[in-house]
Parts: C-alpha cells; sequence; structure tokens
C-alpha cells in the first residue's frame, strides 16, 4: 500500500493537518428545535507527533464556550477565535496544547446562523405535525455545526451520541438506528475514516423500509411507500456498482428522503445518501441519481478530491461511473440518453462560463472565493467527458481495469489533480507511445472549453423524440404526433428541443396534448415553465408558484428564476415570489438568490 499522500494546503480551510491533525471524533449533541440550536460537546483525538504547541480548527458562526485538555471537562486550555471573520472560510480557532497532548474537548454551540442547518416547522413537511432538521455540509458548512478541520484532505472515524426530542428519530452519515428510541437518545458509529465534509445529521418523524439485506430507505411515513417503491432496484444498483468498481466498502447503504427544500438532488452521505423527493415520479425514470450518489461510495468517499479545486476528481469520475451503473441495469439506449442530456447541460454552462473562461477548466482555481460559487456543471460533465474520451481511446475493458485500481489503491485518501495526472500517466497513458497527445490531457484539465477529438454522443431513443419534434414543426397537430411510452428523459429532450419563439396559441396546443402544466414531474416542469414563461402563457402561473414555494432544489430553481427575471415584468414578479417561498429554502439556496433575484 502506497502510504497517503502528504497534505496540500488547502485555500478554504484556516487547519494545519501537517501540523497537528484530528484523527477521531467524539461528538455529544443535543438538538434544540425551540431555539433552533445544536448544544455540543467535540472531543478529537489528535496526531500531534512533532509535539507542536497549537490546534487550528476551522469555526463559522460558532459559538465556542470552552475548551479542554484531554477527553474530559477537566482542565480548562486557552483558545482563540481569529479577529478576521470571513463570510465565506469563518475564523481560525486556536486552541492551546502541550507538546503531549493527544485529545482536545470544545464546549460549544450552533447559532441561528448555521449555513449546514435548515430547521423546518412541521408545515413544512409532508406530515405536518413535527419539526425537521438537515444538515448539509458540503462544500465548506461542516465549520458551521462542528468544529474541525474542515477540507476534504483530513479524514477522520467518529462516534457520536444525540438527544432529540422522544417522538423524533436522528440519523448521521454512520452506522443508523432503524427504529424510534423511546427516550430520543441516539449513537453513531462510523469506523470508517471520513472527510469532515460527509459529516451528517437528520432529525424527523421517520420510519424505515429495508430494500434488501444490506439497503432501505428512510422517509416520513406519509411518503415512505412511495419511496418503497421508487428505489426498488437499489440493491441491483449495488451490486451493480461492484461488478464495476469492487466491493462496497461502507457495510449499509441507505437513503433518506428528506422534504422538499432540500437544496440539491442528493448528497452522498456515508451509509445515508439524502435525496429530494422531487425524484419520486411513481415511475422510476429518475433514478439516475441514486446510481450517481451510490457511486459516490467509491469517487468521493473512498478516493476524495484533495481540495475543492479538484472537484472534478470527485464529480467527472462519479457522472461517468453514474452512467455505467445505468447501463448495466438498463441498456445501452438509456444510459446514452443520460450522456445526450449532460452533453447539452455542459454546452450550455460553457455557454454561459465564456468561451475562454478559467473556470470551465477541469481544474479550478477557487481560492478566495466561496466553493459553492465555483462548483459547476464543468467538473461533472467535462471531467465524464474526459473519461468517456479515455474509454474510447483505450477500450473499455483497460479502462475498468484502470479506474478498479485507482480506487482500491487510494481508498480513504485524498488525491489531488497533479497527483492524479502523475498516476494516469504511469498506469495507462506511457504504456502507448502518442496516447497522451491523443488524449489532449492538458487540454482538458487545464485549458477552457472542449478539446478537439471529443467523441460524439447521440442517443437512438432522442432520434424518436427529434423525429417528433420536426412533424411538429411540418404542421402535423401535437395530438397526432407518434410518441412510444416516453421516459422523463424524452420528455425533457423533447422540451428543450422545441424553438425559442413558441407562441402562446402553440403553448396550449402542447399542454392540451401532453399536460406538462399539471405535471408531478419536476424535471419536465422545470423544462416546460420557461418556454411558457417567455411566451407569456397565464396557465402556468398558479402551479409554478406553488412549485417554487414547495421545492428548494437549486438546480431547478436557478432556470425558474432566470426565466422569470427574463419576461417584461419579471423583476418585480420574481422578487415577490422569492420573498414569499424564501422561508422554505436552505441557506446554500438564499445565498444564491439573493444574488440572482435580490431581498
Ligand atoms: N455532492 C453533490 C452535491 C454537492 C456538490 C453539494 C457541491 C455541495 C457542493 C452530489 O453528489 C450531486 O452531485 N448532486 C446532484 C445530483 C447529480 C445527479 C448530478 C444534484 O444535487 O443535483
Ligand atoms: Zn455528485
Amino acid at each position: 500500500m502506497p502510504t497517503a499522500a502528504p497534505y496540500l494546503q488547502d485555500p478554504h480551510s484556516f487547519a494545519q493537518p501537517n501540523l497537528v491533525r484530528v484523527t477521531h471524533l467524539r461528538l455529544d449533541l443535543a438538538v434544540n428545535f425551540t431555539a433552533r440550536i445544536l448544544t455540543g460537546l467535540a472531543t478529537w483525538q489528535l496526531d500531534n507527533t512533532a509535539g507542536h504547541t497549537e490546534l487550528i480548527l476551522d469555526a463559522r458562526s460558532l459559538e465556542i464556550e470552552a475548551t479542554y485538555l484531554g477527553e474530559t471537562e477537566a482542565e480548562s486550555t486557552a483558545f482563540q477565535l481569529s479577529a478576521e471573520n470571513d463570510p465565506v472560510l469563518g475564523q481560525a480557532l486556536r486552541i492551546a496544547i502541550r507538546p503531549d497532548t493527544r485529545a482536545v474537548t470544545i464546549r460549544y454551540r450552533t447559532t441561528p446562523e448555521a449555513a449546514a442547518l435548515q430547521w423546518l416547522s412541521p408545515e413544512q413537511t409532508a406530515g405536518r405535525q413535527h419539526p425537521f432538521l438537515f444538515t448539509q455540509s458540503q462544500a465548506i458548512l461542516a465549520r458551521t455545526w462542528i468544529p474541525c478541520q474542515d477540507s476534504p484532505g483530513v479524514r477522520f472515524t467518529y462516534e457520536a451520541r444525540v438527544a432529540v426530542p422522544a417522538d423524533l428519530l436522528a440519523l448521521m452519515s454512520a452506522g443508523n438506528p432503524q427504529v424510534l428510541d423511546r427516550a430520543g437518545h441516539y449513537e453513531f458509529r462510523m469506523e470508517q475514516p471520513i472527510p469532515s465534509y460527509l459529516m451528517a445529521l437528520a432529525v424527523g418523524r421517520l420510519d424505515f423500509s429495508s430494500l434488501s439485506g444490506r439497503t432501505g430507505v428512510y422517509a416520513e411515513p406519509e411518503t415512505l411507500p412511495a419511496a418503497t417503491s421508487e428505489f426498488g432496484d437499489l440493491e441491483n444498483m449495488v451490486a451493480a456498482a461492484e461488478e464495476l468498481y469492487g466491493p462496497y466498502r461502507w457495510e449499509r447503504y441507505d437513503l433518506l428522503v428528506l422534504p422538499p427544500s432540500f437544496p440539491f438532488g442528493g448528497m452522498e452521505n456515508p451509509r445515508l445518501t439524502f435525496v429530494t423527493p422531487t425524484i419520486l415520479t411513481g415511475d422510476r425514470s429518475l433514478t439516475s441519481l441514486i446510481a450517481h450518489e451510490l457511486a459516490h461510495s467509491w469517487s468521493g468517499n473512498l478516493v476524495t478530491n484533495a481540495t475543492w479545486n479538484d472537484f472534478w476528481l470527485n464529480e467527472g469520475f462519479t457522472v461517468y461511473f453514474e452512467r455505467r451503473i445505468m447501463e448495466k441495469l438498463y441498456g445501452k439506449p438509456y444510459a446514452d440518453m443520460l450522456q445526450v442530456l449532460g452533453h447539452s447541460a455542459l454546452l450550455h454552462t460553457m455557454g454561459e462560463l465564456g468561451a475562454g473562461s478559467p473556470d470551465t477548466h477541469l481544474h479550478l482555481d477557487l481560492a478566495g472565493r466561496d466553493p459553492d460559487e465555483g462548483l459547476n456543471e464543468i467538473a461533472y460533465e467535462k471531467g465524464d467527458y474526459l473519461l468517456l474520451t479515455l474509454e474510447r481511446l483505450v477500450g473499455r475493458a483497460r479502462l475498468d481495469t484502470f479506474i478498479k485500481e485507482y480506487f482500491a489503491r487510494h481508498s480513504f485518501q485524498s488525491m489531488d489533480t497533479a497527483s492524479f495526472v502523475t498516476y494516469l500517466r504511469r498506469e495507462l497513458l506511457d504504456q502507448e507511445p502518442g496516447l497522451e497527445d491523443r488524449l489532449q490531457l492538458d487540454a482538458w484539465i487545464n485549458g477552457p472549453g472542449i478539446p478537439a477529438g471529443a467523441p460524439p454522443v447521440s442517443s437512438e431513443r432522442f432520434a424518436a423524440v427529434e423525429a417528433a419534434l420536426q412533424q411538429w414543426q411540418q404542421g402535423t397537430p401535437a395530438r397526432e404526433l407518434t410518441l412510444a411510452d416516453w421516459s422523463s428523459h424524452e420528455w425533457v429532450h423533447f422540451l428543450q428541443g422545441l424553438p425559442a419563439d413558441l407562441s402562446l396559441a402553440q403553448l396550449q396546443e402542447l399542454d392540451d396534448a401532453f399536460t406538462f402544466t399539471s405535471s408531478t414531474n419536476a424535471e419536465i416542469l422545470t423544462a416546460w415553465f420557461p418556454r411558457a414563461l417567455a411566451a407569456g402563457y397565464e396557465p402556468v402561473n398558479g402551479p409554478l408558484r406553488q412549485f417554487l414555494t414547495r421545492v428548494g432544489r437549486r438546480k431547478f430553481l436557478v432556470p425558474l428564476y432566470k426565466a422569470l427575471l427574463a419576461t417584461p415584468d419579471g423583476h418585480a414578479r420574481a422578487r415577490q415570489l422569492y420573498a414569499e417561498a424564501r422561508p422554505n429554502y436552505h441557506s446554500v439556496a438564499t445565498s444564491t438568490f439573493d444574488v440572482l433575484v435580490g431581498r
């Protein structure tokens, strides 16, 4: 086994893990729904072999009450929060230690500003009876609920005790309970080392439903039946992933379906993926998102981007892996649809960022910026596209062997872009003269746009969609179009392929034929509403308002608010809707829309 790569200074962390590094966390938390705070005691085990006298942690909007040497509150020690309080990075928390100190204990509490936490009132849940809390730590929000070395290059194991109101269940990115504890006391252990951005907690009126010996789903009782049937293929997905790239290393794999305000589609919290309820369509057509989060159990959670500049190593590999899982389960024509949709999203993002933008490089430079702003579609789709190009050059068999070994050899370690390039050259590129030139590796990683020589992508199932679009534009009424049994993906492609300047009559015709406005599929609505808004098609107004006030998933909200803003009276309308919807959004969404729409 090669030794772990040395820690690369992370521009988004104050920690100096090369000097003193955390190795294990013992967390004691009490969840106070009335005050909307967590009160905590965090004990960090340290690796301080060089005998340094200061431990530096990251903290943001935390109240640090006291710090101690060792694992108890017996011997207090001095701490200092940096005078500089960066709105994104927060503060450096410096704790005085002795050369022989092996643990420190911190008594602290979160504040209502804690950006990772979303506290939901009962009305914001499916059951409407109990409050709900969930965390979102990626990218650098773990420091808003745990004082930690908040860099993806630092890993630790953890154990936690969490006290919650008696009728609620607590879950973490760890071994989880499957039944309610009458006293509201839960204990967790995570024995595989993880980075801080994978720390997660959710508390709510949740039930569990088993899907296989090692998989299952948690959701509110009202949502659980739909979730259980939607995710019926979960065990098959895990098995497919293992067949591709090696054993699942985290024991159980469960899903937690959150209330609709969850700001992402999914979050790969180890052992317990957090997922939006907007993929519960009833026809299993949006489950590639689960394949994606599952794939992170290898790309991201086992082999972790060293800093957020290396984000493509997490997401690019994961998108490639996700599509391979979907291909294994549902065939190549299905996976090709995902590839083509991803490719359009890539071209769209490239267009928005501009042809020469350094933010279209795979290797990013996010120093001085909120990583949340720099993390866009590029890492996902350009990263995937690089691997697809490599696949075409060396063949699947060789690429698969490479990826499987890459995961196996770097398990529970971090990886930066330069080390990856060295590894890729040594294991694959250098074995064949001219291969690196044909791949144009440097243009992918350090250049803008899409390198020439990237293979074309296409989908036979979309060819039928394009034929229908053409028929319609040539005068066939929408109702008479020949449509087979289309999935969400085909409908989204159909909607994206419509001409830009649709008339009100055309929108009405499409809506009469296909009932887009009353669709319950969030992907379809998100493709439809902008078309309707552009034409001033009023029947969407009610459903759009409904959607914006219920759903908090940023990927949907961004195109919708942008489409609203682009209409004649759009600014006022967007602001009004946003003011109404804002209380239901997580901070990662409000920080986007406070700027995009304005408060
Ligand atoms: N890890 C990401 C979510 C994330 C990225 C959170 C950066 C915070 C900062 C997760 O795996 C993800 O990519 N989710 C996507 C779904 C996916 C199918 C592309 C999402 O939420 O839309
Ligand atoms: Zn991802």
